[in-house]
């Protein structure tokens, strides 16, 4: 426990056993370049931007790079950045010909009057990002990372700064066999993710029953009425899990650096890192 505090996980589903360690190790080294951000005094927006642009451009999990494409064989992306000091949030649907939406959403977030953009219209406001400098791209679609790095199912991060502002994110190319146009949870707030200045949650799983018991936002509601993290992303999932009957995960922090998940599937590789940098903890469900 301690500040600052990243969690971040890659996706709940049916991990392949062969798949389980390559997800942990990309989700390890995207804890690592968030956490770097942090320990350099950047914000937490700035560590879960990186965070989850590591994510997206591993080529290793459902995000960017790597994501799942739908019907028509085409990567359609879904992603949200939320900043918990202030209760904003940017979000992206169905963007297509990027792959690094996050950075498009702290774009929507911090630079434009609205906060929710879909399809071909998301990708002219990425494009605007572009001809702004807001981001610089190193190949189309792709953006320069702030900070080096070398380069399952959606991911997602919390981060706490030192100052214990939240933020979170979530990044994803959604489900398996998805139709052209179908938008899961991954950019609804309180769905995919949520913060706020008590605590941020994360969501990972299927879409159409997060969106139906806003889990995230159930679980930082949770803490907020005085749950613990661990025992609040606890009570989300047996929630959820009677409500739905479906498969899903959630990660979840507060403000004071207390963490906590839990899943109800077969894997949800997760790696926490807080204080300095003794505490890096890797688990797989
Ligand atoms: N949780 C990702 C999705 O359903 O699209």
């Amino acid at each position: 426990m301690g500040l600052p505090l990243i969690i971040v996980h890659g996706g709940a589903g049916a991990w392949k056993d062969d798949r389980i360690p390559i997800g942990l190790e990309n989700v390890e080294k995207a804890a690592i370049a968030g956490f770097q951000v942090l320990e350099e005094g950047g914000s937490a927006l700035d560590a879960a931007e990186v965070c989850t642009l590591f994510m997206e451009s591993c080529g290793n999990l459902n995000a960017g790079a790597g994501a799942r494409s739908n019907l028509d064989g085409v990567k359609e992306l879904d992603a949200m950045i939320i900043d918990g000091s202030s209760l904003t949030f940017g979000s992206v649907a169905a963007v297509t010909g990027i792959l690094n939406p996050v950075s498009l959403a702290r774009y929507i977030l911090e630079k434009t009057d609205y906060a929710f953009f879909a399809g071909d219209n998301a990708r002219r406001v990425y494009e605007q990002m572009i001809a702004e400098g807001y981001r610089e791209e190193t190949g189309d679609g792709i953006i320069r990372s702030p900070i080096d790095f070398e380069t399952g199912d959606t991911v997602g991060c919390v981060t706490v700064d030192s100052e214990g502002r939240i933020a979170a994110t979530s990044s994803t190319g959604g489900i398996s066999n998805k139709m052209p146009g179908r938008v899961g949870d991954s950019p609804v707030m309180g769905a995919g993710a949520f913060a706020n200045e008590v605590a941020g949650a994360t969501a990972t799983g299927w879409g159409e029953h997060i969106m139906r018991v806003l889990l995230t936002r159930m679980v930082v509601l949770h803490v907020e009425q005085g749950s613990s993290p661990m025992t609040a992303s606890e009570e989300g999932m047996k929630f959820f899990q009677e409500k739905t009957g479906s498969e899903a995960g959630v990660v979840a922090a507060d403000k004071n650096g207390n963490y906590g998940w839990s899943t109800n599937a077969k894997a949800m590789p997760t790696v926490v890192i807080s204080g300095d940098r003794t505490n890096i903890e890797k688990h797989l469900r």
